[in-house]
């Protein structure tokens, strides 16, 4: 039976992260559980930055952006001795499992860890929305709306000035982001990974929205094109004079929606929950409204093919 459990938050933060640290906490100490920190993800856990939590460690976390137990990225997790020091450092301590929350690096981390003997637990915490096995990950919709209300600002300039705004949004290899926006805000074009690129046709549509519009809005997925070349073509090609945005780093911070607070303190319990009934190597999942533990490499594995059918749905509304 498990008597001490540790949290961490790595790779990059997401709003949200608080919601769920504070959840693990408060639900572990009901269950009569030692619930102790882990300072900046693996990295943390690798220098031994841990520290016992109470309920009021976690007080008025729950409505901050960020993660107050710090998060970092770790490439040389992947190897055997670094993780042989982290798991010292938790015998140190008598932690016997873990819930890691992050995208799917962290995934990967807590399953290496499981395999070692300390039973971890994967909270999906991540702004892309890209991790399989889950329809929503903790901070997408914050990220979401954030990225909704700066893109109706800059439709209210595109219109006066009449200008087609280029709007580049994160999410590393995925579109969720970029779907998902250019469903919200109505967008007229949205370029990103699923939708794949092509020139001529975001000329042409450009062209179309000319004839009626005052205003065009293009998504654009980082990682995918270049929207200076992009910018230029349309000045150049189309009745439009366009404008890029990038909106960067802002769609990572802010106070968690309501939808992010309720989706990590859900799993946060049900992470403990799963430590509790002694079971390690999952994942908690939101599927259909619902959540359930999948093993990790399952969830890892499973196909994500969500992206590219909220694509279809998306261009319908054109
Ligand atoms: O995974 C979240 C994310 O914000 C991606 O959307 C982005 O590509 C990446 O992290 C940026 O990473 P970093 O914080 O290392 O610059």
């Amino acid at each position: 039976m498990i008597k001490k459990i540790g949290v961490l938050t790595s790779g990059g933060d997401a709003p949200g992260m608080n919601a769920a640290v504070r959840a693990v906490v408060r639900a572990g100490i009901t269950h009569g559980l030692e619930v102790y920190a882990i300072y900046d993800g693996y990295r943390g856990l690798y220098e031994g930055k841990i520290e016992r939590m109470y309920r009021k460690s976690v007080s008025e976390k729950l409505n901050r952006g960020g993660t107050f137990i710090g998060t970092a990225r770790l490439p040389e997790f992947k190897y055997e001795e670094v993780r042989e020091v982290c798991i010292e450092n938790l015998h140190e301590y008598g932690i016997d499992a873990l819930v890691c929350i992050g995208g799917d690096g962290t995934y990967h981390g807590a399953l290496e860890l499981t395999k070692m003997g300390i039973y971890c637990i994967g909270l999906p915490g991540t702004i892309d929305n890209d991790i399989s096995g889950t329809e929503y990950t903790i901070g997408f919709d914050t990220a979401l709306s954030t990225i909704v209300d700066a893109v109706d600002k800059l439709r209210d300039t595109s219109s006066s000035h009449r200008r087609c705004s280029i709007v580049e949004v994160m999410g590393r290899n995925c579109g969720a982001l970029a779907i998902h926006a250019g469903i919200a805000v109505g967008a007229e074009i949205v370029i990103c990974a699923e939708t794949g690129y092509n020139e001529e046709e975001v000329i042409k549509t450009v062209c179309e929205a000319a004839k009626s519009k005052r205003h065009c809005i293009i998504i654009v997925s980082e990682h995918t094109i270049d929207i200076k070349a992009l910018e230029q073509a349309i000045n150049e090609r189309t009745p439009f004079n366009a404008r890029t945005t990038v909106l960067g780093y802002i769609q990572r911070g802010g106070s968690p929606t309501p939808r992010d607070r309720i989706l990590a303190s859900t799993m946060g319990v049900k992470a403990v929950e799963e430590l509790l009934a002694g079971n390690g190597g999952t994942c908690i999942c939101e599927v259909e409204g619902k959540l359930k533990a999948v093993p990790i490499e399952e969830a890892l594995n499973q196909k994500r093919d969500q992206v590219s059918e909220k694509y279809r749905e998306f261009k319908e509304l054109w």
